[in-house]
C-alpha cells in the first residue's frame, strides 16, 4: 500500500545497484551481434553478475521466471524468455537487467540493433527512447506522478505511434516491484500520487509502431503485439529528488 521513502543510507545502496545494472548493459553490449543466441546473452550477462559484480540477477527463479535476464526481440514487447535461437541481421532486442546489490535493486534496460539498421527498427527505437526521456524531465518533487504518463502519451501520440497498457513502470528498492505504479498514458482514474523527495521508481515505456494491443504467448512470460508490428522499450530506474530526478542507471552514453 505504502510508497517507501528511501532515507540516505538506502539511496547509497540504490546507487551502487543502478551503477552495476548499467554496467551489466555496457559489458554485454559488443556481444550482441549476427549469430549469438539470447541464452548466450543470458550467461555471459550471469555469469559477470554473479562472479564479477558478486550480486543477484533478480529475474531468475522470480515468480519462475527460469533465466537471469529478459531478451525481447522485434515484435515481442517484454519479458522474452532468452532461448537457443540466434540473432539475424535487422533485428531489434530489448535486453532488461535487473541486479540486487546489497539488499537493493536497479532495473534498467535497453535497445540493440542487430546487424545492418534499418529505417522502421531505428524509428520505434528512436521513439521510445525520447518517450523515456520526456517522462525522465517530468520528475521532480511536489507534481504528480500522472504528468509522467501524460508526457509520455503526447510524445507516443504526435509520432503516430502506440503504448503498451498492460505493463508500467514501478517502485523499486528492497522488492523488485514496489508502489507506486507508473503508467506510461495518462489514466484520470487511477489515485493521484504527489512526487516526494526519496521516492524511487522506474520508467520503462513499450512503444509499438502498430496497435497498442498485446497478448502473452503460451510461455505465460513473453508479451508479443497481436499485430506483430515492432516493439521497443528503455527503462531507467529513477530517485525523485527537490530539482528533478537523479537517473540511478545511467549510461556512458548518457548526461544529465
Ligand atoms: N525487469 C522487468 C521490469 O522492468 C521485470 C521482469 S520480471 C521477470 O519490471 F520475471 F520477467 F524477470
Ligand atoms: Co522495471
Ligand atoms: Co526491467
Amino acid at each position: 500500500m505504502t510508497i517507501f521513502i528511501k532515507t540516505p543510507d538506502e539511496i547509497e545502496k540504490m546507487r551502487v545497484a543502478g551503477r552495476l545494472t548499467s554496467e551489466v548493459l555496457d559489458m554485454i553490449t559488443d556481444y550482441v551481434k549476427v549469430g549469438v543466441t539470447t541464452d548466450e546473452l543470458d550467461r555471459i550477462c550471469h555469469n559477470y553478475i554473479v562472479n564479477v559484480q558478486q550480486a543477484i540477477p533478480a529475474p531468475l527463479n522470480y515468480k519462475g521466471f527460469p533465466k537471469s535476464i529478459c531478451t525481447s526481440v522485434n515484435y515481442q514487447v517484454c519479458h522474452g524468455i532468452p532461448s537457443n535461437k540466434k540473432l539475424k541481421d535487422g533485428d531489434i532486442i530489448n535486453i532488461d537487467v535487473t541486479v540486487i546489490k546489497d539488499g537493493y535493486h536497479g532495473d534498467s534496460s535497453r535497445m540493440f540493433m542487430v546487424g545492418k539498421p534499418n529505417v522502421r527498427a531505428k524509428r520505434i527505437i528512436d521513439i521510445s527512447y525520447e518517450c523515456l526521456w520526456i517522462g525522465i524531465k517530468q520528475v521532480k518533487a511536489g507534481i504528480s506522478l500522472k504528468e509522467i504518463g501524460r508526457a509520455i502519451e503526447n510524445h507516443a501520440k504526435s509520432k503516430k505511434c502506440s503504448i503498451v497498457h498492460e505493463y508500467c513502470g514501478h517502485g523499486i528498492g528492497r522488492a523488485f516491484h514496489e508502489k507506486p505504479q507508473v503508467l506510461h498514458y495518462y489514466s484520470a482514474k487511477e489515485d493521484d500520487v504527489i512526487l516526494q523527495p526519496g521516492m524511487t521508481f522506474t520508467i520503462e515505456p513499450m512503444i509499438n509502431l502498430g496497435k497498442r494491443h498485446v497478448k502473452l504467448l503460451p510461455d505465460k512470460w513473453t508479451v508479443v503485439t497481436k499485430d506483430h508490428k515492432l516493439s521497443a522499450q528503455w527503462e531507467h530506474t529513477i530517485l525523485v529528488t527537490e530539482k528533478g530526478a537523479e537517473v540511478m542507471t545511467l549510461a556512458p552514453y548518457e548526461k544529465q
